[in-house]
């Protein structure tokens, strides 16, 4: 362990204090967290820690959803300015005029949202579940928010429903171009292609397996198979990895980066355990709305 890392260590048991990390951030980040997942299982492991601070390494809207899932807590964001530029693309107009169009309309927000908007959503769904609490939802009709791409990847799985989607994209995912996939493919044969629902439908007709994060992890992790090709931000390959030293892993093409992810730095959390500073705070109004489709989602994803 670096002196940072042990500095952080010692600050967490004096704090009480416990680090959630995405699979995204960078790898020395993943060696100081308690608890790293996807985006479904650090808002599972954000309602169930005993810990009274929070030390969210991910972007805002994970912190947001930590934070009204567990208002009594302290959550703390290394980098304020960490964004998921895709969380806040959506119209909340067009969502009222959908509504008004189709009155048994439900509002599927993916997590990957500003609260401001899981506010005007019938039930979040994080990539790992989606497509599970769709089917489980009575409704007929469908408005996706904000990612197309995982609208459109659900759709095809529930066919008997009908979507209206939204052209949101996250921009890391959009970025894997199916020529590069092809030429990746021809260059390793034998490797499955594993890839994140986030990615165009051109890419993901190409994927031998489609999954969040923790899926892809699990997958590559329990196939025979000695390599892979992996349609997701590179951050992943600190787990797989560990999990796997024998394998290996090759980036679809574009070396997925997200730079959001990567603001999150060892220094920053060291900064925000020692002072309390960005702290993340939620309204009461905004909580009580923002938490109705969140705790949908997880009653749903049982
Ligand atoms: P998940 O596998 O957590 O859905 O990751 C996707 C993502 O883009 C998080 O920002
Ligand atoms: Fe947003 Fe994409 Fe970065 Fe995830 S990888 S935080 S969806 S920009």
């Amino acid at each position: 362990m670096s002196d940072l890392q042990n500095r952080i260590k010692q600050l967490k048991q004096e704090k009480n204090a416990v680090i959630l990390a995405h699979y995204y951030v960078h790898d020395e980040v993943q060696e100081v967290a308690d608890y790293i997942g996807d985006s479904y299982y650090l808002s599972k492991v954000a309602t169930k820690t005993d810990a009274d601070i929070i030390v969210f390494c991910g972007v805002s809207f994970m912190g947001e959803s930590a934070k009204i899932l567990n208002p009594e807590k302290t959550v703390l964001m290394p980098d304020e300015t960490a964004d998921c530029p895709m969380a806040h693309m959506a119209d909340t107009e067009r969502i009222d005029a959908l509504r008004k169009e189709y009155p048994d309309l439900a509002v599927v927000c993916y997590i990957n949202s500003t609260a401001a908007l899981k506010c005007h959503a019938d039930v979040c769904v994080t990539s790992s579940n989606a497509v599970r609490i769709v089917k489980a939802l009575p409704n007929q009709h469908i408005f996706f928010i904000p990612d197309e791409n995982l609208g459109r990847f659900v759709a095809e799985q529930v066919p008997d429903k009908h979507f209206i989607f939204n052209d949101g994209f996250c921009h890391v995912h959009a970025a894997i171009q199916s020529e590069q996939v092809m030429a990746a493919k021809k260059a390793h044969p034998a490797a499955p292609f594993l890839v994140h629902p986030e990615c165009r439908p051109d890419v993901l007709a190409l994927a031998d397996f489609i999954g969040s994060t923790s899926e892809i992890i699990d997958y590559a992790s329990s196939d025979e198979s000695k390599e892979f090709i992996i349609g997701t931000e590179l951050g992943v390959l600190y787990e797989l990895k560990k999990q796997n030293p024998d394998k290996s892993f090759y980036s679809a093409g574009s070396a997925q980066c997200c730079p959001n992810m990567k603001k999150i730095s060892l220094e920053k959390i060291i900064h925000v355990l020692e002072t309390g500073d960005h702290e993340m705070h939620v309204t009461d109004e905004l909580r009580s709305q923002a938490n109705r489709p969140l705790e949908r989602m997880l009653e749903l994803a049982q």
